[in-house]
This record gives C-alpha cells, sequence and structure tokens, in this order.
C-alpha cells in the first residue's frame, strides 16, 4: 500500500484543497510507490504567505541562528544518510552509491552557507564632506521560490535553499513532480532542526504550470531560484519581467569533452566515464560529445569502451549496480531519437545503442550505455542535450579547430579537457566559453565553487560565495547631519 504524502505549509502538512493526489512511480520497476498531494495556486498562494508571516522573524534573527539551524539540518541530513539515499533511488532511478554521494554533496550545501550566514558583511564609504557617513547594507530579497529538477532530488533543493535560508530569507519549494518524496523528507529535517513555520514550505503539484504561474506573478514573490530545461528557463524569464521579478536559473548543457593527444589516457577513458555515466547521463554537466585528438582515437576509444561495457546496470537498489533506468517515458525516449538520428546520419554503434527489455528490466526505462563512432556535426547528438547514457566520439586535428567546435553552441554550462601540458592546460581553461571547466577533472561540482553557465545555460551562479548574492539586496544608506 503506497503511503500518502501532504504539502507543508506554514509547519503544518496538510492536503491540497481539493483532496488531489498524484502517483509517484519507481522508474526501475514502475511500480506506484507514494501518491503525493497535488497543490494547484490556492495552495502555492497559502505557501507564499506563510513565507511571507515568516519573513519578519526569520530575517531579524541573529546569524548564527540561522547559521545554527543550518548546521542541525546538514547534521540530521548525514545520520539519515541511508535512508534519504534509498528513497532518493526509489523515486529517482539513480544508484545507490550516486544516492548516498548526493545527500552528503547536499548536506554540504547546508554546512557551506550555515559558514557564510555569519559572514554577510557591508561596507563603509568615505563621504565626499564631513558631514556624512556613507554605508552599505545587505539585506535579504524576502520570500524565494525555488523550482526544482528530479536529476539531483535533494542537492538541487539545497544547493538553492540553503544560501537563500543563511541570508534570511524564507523559501516556497516546488519539487520535479517525479521526485517529491526526497523533498518532502527534506522538510521534516528542516522542521525538526529548528526552522520555524513558515520559513521552508513545500508545494507538490503534478502539473508545475499551476503552481509556477502563481509563484511567478505572485509579487509577495521576490525571487525565483529555478533549474531545468533552457526552453523553461526562457518561459520564466518572460514570466518574471512583468514585476522585474529577479530570476536565478541553472539551465541546458552540452558538454564538450575533449582528449589532447598529450593526456593520460586511463585518467581520460576514467574521466569520460564518470562525467558521461553519472546518474545515467542525466545532468546538465554530463559530457554530452567526446573529441578526441586523431592520433589517439583508436587508443582512446578502446580504452573507453572496454570500461562502459563493464558497467554494470540494474535497479539502482541492488549493492553494485553502476547504471539505472532513466527517469520516464519522455527521457527514454529523446534518448532514442538522439541515437535513432545519428544511426540514420552514418553513426557506428559500438556499444549499446538500444533500450534493454529482457526480464527484471521489462518494467524500466532501461537504455543501454552506448557508444557511437562516425558521428557528424549534424547530428542532433552533437548539438541538443540527451540527457542520456550515450557517448559520441569525433577525432579532431588542431587545438584551435576542437575550441571552435567546443564553443560552436547556445550552451555554455561545463567543458571538460584532458592534457598533461601545462600550458594548454591555461590556454584551454581560458579559451572554453563555460563557466564550468574541467581540466584533467570530470567531476568538479562541490558546494564552495561557483556552479552556473554561460550564454543559454542561465544567470547567475550557486554555490560558493556568489551563491548567497542572489538571495542579497543592497542599501546604500547616506546619514546627514553628522
Ligand atoms: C545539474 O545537473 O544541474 C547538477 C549537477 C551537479 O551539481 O554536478
Amino acid at each position: 500500500m503506497a503511503q500518502t504524502e501532504r504539502l507543508l505549509i506554514g509547519g503544518e502538512w496538510v492536503e491540497a484543497a481539493s483532496k488531489a493526489v498524484f502517483e509517484v512511480t519507481n522508474p526501475a520497476t514502475g511500480d506506484v510507490i507514494a501518491k503525493v498531494a497535488d497543490a494547484g495556486r490556492e495552495e502555492t498562494r497559502q505557501a507564499i504567505h506563510a513565507a511571507a508571516r515568516a519573513f519578519p522573524e526569520w530575517s531579524g534573527a541573529t546569524a548564527k541562528t540561522r547559521a545554527d539551524a543550518l548546521t542541525k539540518a546538514c547534521q540530521l541530513m548525514l545520520e539519515r544518510k541511508e535512508e534519504l539515499a534509498r528513497l532518493m533511488t526509489t523515486e529517482q532511478g539513480k544508484p545507490l552509491a550516486e544516492a548516498r554521494g548526493e545527500v552528503v554533496y547536499a548536506a554540504g550545501f547546508l554546512e557551506w552557507y550555515a559558514g557564510e550566514a555569519v559572514r554577510v558583511y557591508g561596507e563603509t564609504i568615505p563621504a565626499s564632506v564631513t558631514t556624512k557617513r556613507l554605508v552599505v547594507l545587505r539585506q535579504p530579497i524576502g520570500v524565494v521560490a525555488a523550482i526544482t529538477p528530479w536529476n539531483f532530488p535533494s542537492a538541487m533543493i539545497t544547493r538553492k535553499i540553503a544560501p537563500a535560508l543563511a541570508a534570511g530569507c524564507t523559501v516556497v519549494v516546488k519539487p520535479a513532480e517525479q521526485t517529491p518524496l526526497s523533498a518532502l523528507a527534506l522538510g521534516r529535517i528542516f522542521l525538526e532542526a529548528g526552522f520555524p513555520p513558515g520559513v521552508v514550505n513545500i508545494v507538490t503539484s503534478r502539473d508545475p504550470r499551476e503552481v509556477g504561474a502563481e509563484l511567478l506573478s505572485n509579487p509577495i514573490v521576490r525571487k525565483v531560484t529555478f533549474t531545468g530545461s533552457t526552453e523553461v528557463g526562457k518561459l520564466l524569464m518572460r514570466q518574471a519581467a512583468d514585476q522585474v521579478k529577479k530570476v536565478s536559473l541553472e539551465l541546458g548543457g552540452h558538454a564538450p569533452f575533449i582528449v589532447f593527444e598529450d593526456a593520460d589516457l586511463d585518467a581520460a577513458a576514467d574521466g569520460a566515464v564518470a562525467s558521461k555515466f553519472r546518474n545515467m547521463g542525466q545532468t546538465c554537466v554530463c559530457a554530452n560529445r567526446l573529441y578526441v585528438h586523431r592520433s589517439v582515437v583508436d587508443a582512446f576509444t578502446r580504452k573507453f569502451t572496454e570500461r562502459v561495457a563493464k558497467l554494470k546496470m540494474g535497479n539502482g537498489l541492488e549493492e553494485g549496480v553502476q547504471v539505472g533506468p532513466l527517469i520516464d517515458e519522455q527521457g527514454f525516449k529523446k534518448v532514442e531519437a538522439h541515437v535513432a538520428d545519428a544511426v540514420a546520419q552514418g553513426a557506428v554503434v559500438l556499444l549499446g545503442g538500444k533500450p534493454r527489455r529482457d526480464g527484471a528490466f521489462a518494467k524500466g526505462y532501461f537504455y543501454e550505455p552506448t557508444v557511437l563512432t562516425g558521428v557528424k556535426d549534424s547530428m542532433r547528438i552533437m548539438k541538443e542535450e540527451t540527457f542520456g547514457p550515450v557517448a559520441p566520439i569525433e577525432p579532431f586535428d588542431t587545438e584551435d579547430e576542437v575550441i571552435r567546435k567546443a564553443n560552436d553552441t547556445p550552451y555554455g554550462l561545463a567543458a571538460y579537457f584532458y592534457s598533461r601540458d601545462v600550458g594548454r592546460v591555461w590556454r584551454v581553461a581560458e579559451r572554453l566559453e563555460y563557466g564550468i571547466v574541467g581540466a584533467n577533472d570530470a567531476l568538479p561540482s562541490v558546494p564552495q565553487a561557483p556552479f552556473g553557465g554561460w550564454k543559454e545555460s542561465g544567470i547567475g551562479r550557486e554555490g560558493g560565495r556568489e551563491g548567497m548574492e542572489p538571495f542579497l539586496e543592497t542599501k546604500y544608506v547616506s546619514m546627514g547631519g553628522i
């Protein structure tokens, strides 16, 4: 019997006014694992009002009080790592080892911003006359709406709301409809950690449009922070324009992964597997296209394909599984379409290239880890975000050529390259038009560093010192008569 979950509004667990619920399924088995309250505009409005009521007390609390609550929430997350990880794997599909890693990563944002909460400094500026004092204050922006994705059901919530809470903001979280359970588990942790009622509110919904429309149009919400597709990000930006509502957007990517002729090929092959198949290829920073110098392309492809062939696919709850199911039918169909288009245009399937439907795989969205060669720039997979476990490999001849190809995209989130030439490492890192560059590093994301994209990959940064900025307003106070 599936559990039924409610909304978190003003510190209370409540049903949707209509009593409507929606089902959450396990993408590995198709089983219904929970029913969750299906909120609409009315419940969203209530959550916004609850956040507004909680704002004066929370923003007026000492920074230490906010830091202590974040630290407590971090401790609780780590104590419940196993439970949270299992829940995440059950609703999202990622292998348990990755889910455990995500819980630690997510808790890391709580820890980092507990530290930053007490370091929100203002400034004094020398005045032009002796009778004035000029002061700059940093103050919390107000009620924040956080719209979060399914691919990192915990970490994308804490990466957004930990800095908001540290700054003194109150929040309404709208988690992805595929993964509301991890969000609600976090809600319980925030309450237990001593966050006052209304500081953290969680509104789950089957259809993000109604909730989103209220979050974007309600003038009480001063800031919207979103992670998701570039298409939806553009829509939200247009909607936010009417009220000049501040937005932070973490959008799509199309990461190039470049292997130069002087690279350590084993390290590059390990890195490419880690970057490409993390979360079944469903991250915004996953390598989407591999460019390998022509002189080493055969050797690299052999090493890479050998490693990919050993990846264990299955239900993420089984220990040792490294590749789970894709999140849903839509994601699955996109992967199929990218491979079909590549093959139709002459790509060669070295490994995989098809769904897995036998035995225990029958009811899940499993797609075999796939390696393609003979790819061309005209193929969809070389231009559009695949969000799946498919690695296309294309040879290149010169540094200039590969930099041009790498930058020839509207996206600018993450790029990777492997080289042992220190001059090249500096040069290429500087020439790549991306917000995140992994130089001999396939997994650069950490709580203390700024994460975000150039061009159509987004606006603003999450993580690190920069991650506080979107939640703070600047106020210049000129004091006369002194
Ligand atoms: C994302 O895919 O948006 C997040 C990936 C990460 O934090 O590394």
